[in-house]
């Protein structure tokens, strides 16, 4: 036999086994800040099944049920116990080369992600690993209010559209450009950092800011010197989302360093937390935080960030929450807040009020995957719902367009009216939805929604909003009266837009 067939003989044989199933195949990436983030799968094929496990940061090992191999394709899912519902995830994924590449759900929720693994071993799995041992808190006693948050907080937040790229440069410009663009007057006053600022601890176990925070109380000193205030972010897990470090056993030393520098703000975020303890914990991990942040010797405004699992709404206020996260995290896309801002929010209402708010995440208004008309449709909605309106664009480039949005006064007194009353929806036709809030002095703030693909004529009955006979009605995004309507008032909406209207009865 010549030499040639033989040594493609080899190859063809090295490309089949390195594209067996069975073994340890490890997805690695590394972050910005030289972390690494590592997913393992445990694979064993036997004919065209497939078992085995998947780790992954912040979760314990869970096996793979319904595994199947198809050639060079395979498929499985996983169950896992989310906070005490069951939910499982479909993977499917491609041999191609020497890798595999599975295509799994994203960070945060955010659509598919192919993530490339090796394999680093063809050993079969062994037992999979048990689940770490969890801590349980005792309930804990509630936390007093810190009398903060009177109106939903209003400002800007970096993890939108900087995610990881945050730094003191990009904090000072936003501050800079709120002042500039009339956004701190019309009320948005928190600048909040979110992840990726942390470093590690020093010798005492103190937290330091990473390389791109040179110095945080500068960068403080600097964000009050324009009259505006500060925000942070931590977990009261080991690790954050983005695996920097968290605030687990250091809850009182890190309030204590964030009141040093100035805080003003903090975002909470569970994550980790999961892996450290029995999720029956969580209302007791929060209000260690709460507790931690009134003896911190400064007013600091407590976030909740966990997803809107475990009915956070029934206790968020009670661990010293001034807000809490009610969904999954927001995506520029229609879909996303669309499903966020109409289906999650509905019943939460009477949980919202002066002190302590639900919170549907933070703006996406400005990002580029909506349209004008959808962008003022979250405004509306954001506001209707007494939501914190945190932006999440960058505010240094940001369109006349986007700023007129951000910019609506008419609509910004709505979301921070002093009364405090979460809208309802009155009314659900298909597409068409409308919503109501009370307003302080007897008016309401209306919004006539559709949701469909083609515009429609949207009708707001007086009855659905407890009113009776006439009243003004004003539009505020025209900025016009539009004089009285006995009754109901309509109005020729555009797809995926709004009509938002203030409704003040005759007398
Ligand atoms: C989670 C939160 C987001 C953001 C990221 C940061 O996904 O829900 O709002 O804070 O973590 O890692």
């Amino acid at each position: 036999m010549n030499k040639l067939p033989i040594a493609f003989l080899f190859l063809s044989l090295a490309q089949v086994l390195s594209a067996a199933p069975t073994g340890h195949w490890l997805a690695k990436q590394t972050l910005p800040d030289g972390q690494t983030r590592e997913t393992s799968l445990w694979l064993k094929a036997d004919g065209d099944t497939l078992t085995g496990y998947m780790t992954a940061p912040n979760q314990d090992a869970a096996a793979l049920s319904n595994g199947k191999i198809n050639g060079n394709d395979i498929s499985f899912s996983i169950v896992r116990d989310y906070y005490g519902e069951e939910r499982k995830t479909d993977y499917t994924g491609t041999f191609e080369n020497d890798g595999l590449t599975l295509h799994m759900p994203g960070f945060g929720g955010r659509g598919v992600r192919n993530t490339s693994f090796k394999q680093v071993s063809t050993d079969p799995p062994g037992p999979m690993p048990a689940p770490e041992p969890k801590i349980s808190l005792p309930p804990a006693a509630d936390v007093p209010s810190n009398g903060l948050a009177k109106t939903p907080p209003m400002g800007w937040n970096s993890w939108n559209k900087f995610a990881r790229r945050v730094s003191d440069k990009v904090v000072r410009e936003t501050a800079d450009a709120m002042v500039k663009n009339g956004m701190k007057d019309a009320g948005y006053i928190y600048v909040n950092i979110d992840d990726a600022w942390q470093g590690t601890r020093d010798a005492q176990g103190n937290i330091r800011a990473n390389e791109k925070f040179p110095d945080m109380k500068a960068l403080a000193q600097y964000i009050h010197g324009k009259g505006l205030k500060i925000g942070i972010y931590s977990s009261p897990g080991p690790k954050t989302c983005a695996n920097y470090e968290g605030s687990f056993q250091h809850e009182e030393q890190d309030a204590k360093t964030f009141a040093s520098w100035g805080i003003d703000y903090i975002k909470y975020d569970w994550c980790s937390a999961s892996r450290v303890y029995d999720y029956h914990s969580m209302p007791a991990a929060y209000a260690k935080m709460g507790e931690a942040l009134l003896h911190s010797g400064r007013p600091i405004v407590y976030s909740l960030c966990q997803y809107g699992v475990l009915k956070s709404e029934q206790w968020g206020a009670k661990v010293g929450g001034n807000l809490w996260r009610t969904t999954g995290d927001i995506r520029d896309s229609w879909e996303s807040m669309s499903h966020i801002g109409f289906d999650q929010q509905f019943d939460l209402a009477p949980y919202a009020g002066p002190g302590h708010w639900n919170d549907p995440d933070m703006l996406e208004i400005g990002n580029g995957g909506m349209t004008t008309t959808e962008y003022r449709t979250h405004m509306s909605l954001w506001s209707l719902l007494a939501a914190p309106l945190l932006a999440g664009n960058d505010l240094s480039n940001a369109s006349p367009d986007i700023m007129e949005i951000l910019l609506n006064k008419e609509i910004i007194a709505i979301d921070q009216d002093p009364l405090g009353k979460q809208a309802t929806r009155v009314s659900k036709d298909g597409d068409l939805e409308v919503w109501a809030r009370p307003l302080k002095g007897g008016a309401y703030a209306v919004g006539l929604f559709n949701r469909g693909a083609s515009p429609a004529k949207v009708t707001a009955r007086w009855s659905d909003i407890s009113l009776h006979g006439s009243a003004r009605v004003r539009d505020l995004w025209k900025h016009e009266s539009l004089g009285e309507s006995t009754e109901a008032f309509s109005s020729d909406v555009p797809s995926h837009g709004v009509t938002l209207v203030k409704v003040q009865p005759s007398r």
